[in-house]
């Protein structure tokens, strides 16, 4: 697979402020690329720059063969965008919203088929401003599509929404990628990055601090597997006291090295006739990885995006 972006030593500075502080990059053709990171991270400066809405203080960037600064018109011919915070005019309905924005361009691309593409044929005819936020954003997604770009940009496009709506829209864009779009997604729900991205990279405080597949990220930083005695209480922490097991709401976990450790501690519990629910092993999660590099939670504190 190709390069379709190229990014290098990337800094974007507000007065004393890194908001992008050297990211490196390369999105391959066809692939659902996603940044995950809390809010402030510099996710939407560093997209913006890619879609030539906010100018790089310095670095590089190539994107379809043309370089950001003087190729910037020809990428932007190439390329959809869903802002974050998005919104279209609230008395257009679905279908002239869409064919507003496709007006814009040279390009000709079918309406109706855009509309099929976000399923909302049952809501043609309705105005934006009585569209649900799932709905609203699967607007959003069929206006960056209306010069069919080969690369699609979408901020934050399921913040805010509930967990039916945005399910929806990862439909939306698992369709998209199945047509071979190449999709920038940002996000700072760690399952829908686990759920969509073929690789994505962890941003923080400007900085990119893991990278790879969801299954590669967490094997090179969630730190093995760790089984937990539910309900096990202060009687299991006393039982397994050798093997350093942390509690968490009466639930004590300990982390597994190999087979041999699971027997250690099922025996220590027999032992000590430890009263517990159940005993399960658990790997870690993305949101694990980003416990351990940055000490806090993804979400934490989050207020909107
Ligand atoms: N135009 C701007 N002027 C000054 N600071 C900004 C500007 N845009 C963003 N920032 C700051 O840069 C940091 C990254 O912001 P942003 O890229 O919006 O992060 P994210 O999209 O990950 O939430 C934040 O600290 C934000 O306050
Ligand atoms: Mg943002």
């Amino acid at each position: 697979m190709s390069d379709v972006i190229t990014v290098r030593g990337l800094v974007k500075r507000y007065g004393d402020l890194r908001a992008v502080d050297g990211i490196d990059l390369d999105v391959r053709s066809g692939e659902v690329f996603s940044i995950l990171g809390p809010n402030g991270a510099g996710k939407t400066t560093t997209v913006e720059i890619l879609e030539c809405i906010r100018k790089a203080t310095s670095g590089e960037v190539n994107i379809l063969g043309h370089d950001l600064g003087n190729g910037s018109k020809e990428i932007k011919k190439e390329i959809g965008v869903l802002p974050q915070q998005f919104n279209a005019f609230e008395l257009l309905t679905t279908r002239e919203n869409i064919a507003f924005f496709a007006n814009m361009f040279d390009r000709r691309v079918d309406i109706d088929e855009l509309i099929a593409l976000v399923d909302l044929e049952h809501k043609r005819d309705t105005y934006f401003k009585n569209l649900s936020g799932g709905l609203k954003q699967r607007v959003g997604i069929a206006i960056a599509m209306v010069n069919d770009p080969k690369i699609v940009f979408l901020d934050e496009p399921t913040t805010g929404l509930d967990p039916k709506a945005r399910r929806e829209v990862w439909d939306v864009i698992k369709g998209l990628r199945a047509k071979g779009r190449t999709i920038i997604l940002t996000t700072h729900y760690m399952e829908e990055a686990e759920v969509l991205s073929d690789r994505l990279a962890i941003m923080n405080g400007g900085k990119f601090i893991a990278m790879g597949s969801p299954r590669e990220v967490v094997e090179q930083h969630g730190g093995g597997r760790s089984c937990i005695v539910r309900g096990g209480g202060d009687a299991a922490m006393r039982s397994l006291q050798d093997m350093m097991p942390r509690q968490n709401d009466g639930d004590v976990s300990v982390s597994i090295a190999d087979k041999g450790d699971l027997v250690r501690i099922v025996s220590a519990l027999e032992r000590d006739n430890v009263p517990y629910d159940e005993i399960m092993l658990k790997r870690p999660s993305l949101e694990d990885v980003f416990l351990k590099l940055t000490g806090r939670r993804i979400e934490e504190g989050d207020v909107s995006g």
